[in-house]
């Protein structure tokens, strides 16, 4: 879990788990990420998500997976922008106090394509 703080409070947190612990699963990670409103669009979620991106690399992950709610287009241009892409949907995933639903986007991102970053 990666963390962020401004002037010592939490605003932020992103982090990857293992979507399994089998031979054949254990290639794979999901990826969870939230930041509180107020930091919203200062570049704060790219460079979390960057760094979970090549920490999961680090720890050999080749896959990395997140499901979102179909309709967070802040997210899913971030997924995007970092390589994820749509590769199914969970209709009524979410059920909401006044009756109505949510979808989830499910998106992956294939680790092998991304280069390894080389840090000083
Ligand atoms: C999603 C989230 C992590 C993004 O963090 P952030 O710090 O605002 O992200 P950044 O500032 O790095 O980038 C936001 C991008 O979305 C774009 N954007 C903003 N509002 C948008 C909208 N309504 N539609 C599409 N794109 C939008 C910005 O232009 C920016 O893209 P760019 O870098 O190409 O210009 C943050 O909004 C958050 O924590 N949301 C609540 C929790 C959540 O939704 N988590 C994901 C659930 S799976």
């Amino acid at each position: 879990m990666l963390v962020a703080e401004i002037d010592g409070r939490l605003v932020g947190d992103c982090s990857i788990h293992p979507q399994g612990l089998r031979r054949r699963t254990r290639h794979r990670c999901g990826l969870g990420i939230s930041l509180l409103q107020e930091v919203w669009g200062n570049g704060l979620g790219t460079a979390m998500l960057e760094y979970a991106i090549f920490a999961a690399k680090d720890f050999d992950y080749e896959q990395m997976e997140l499901e979102v709610v179909s309709t967070n287009e802040r997210a899913i241009h971030l997924y995007r922008k970092l390589g994820f892409v749509p590769c199914g949907l969970l209709p009524r995933a979410l059920k909401y106090k006044d009756g109505s639903w949510g979808d989830f986007t499910q998106m992956v991102l294939d680790l092998r394509t991304i280069e390894r970053k080389t840090e000083e």
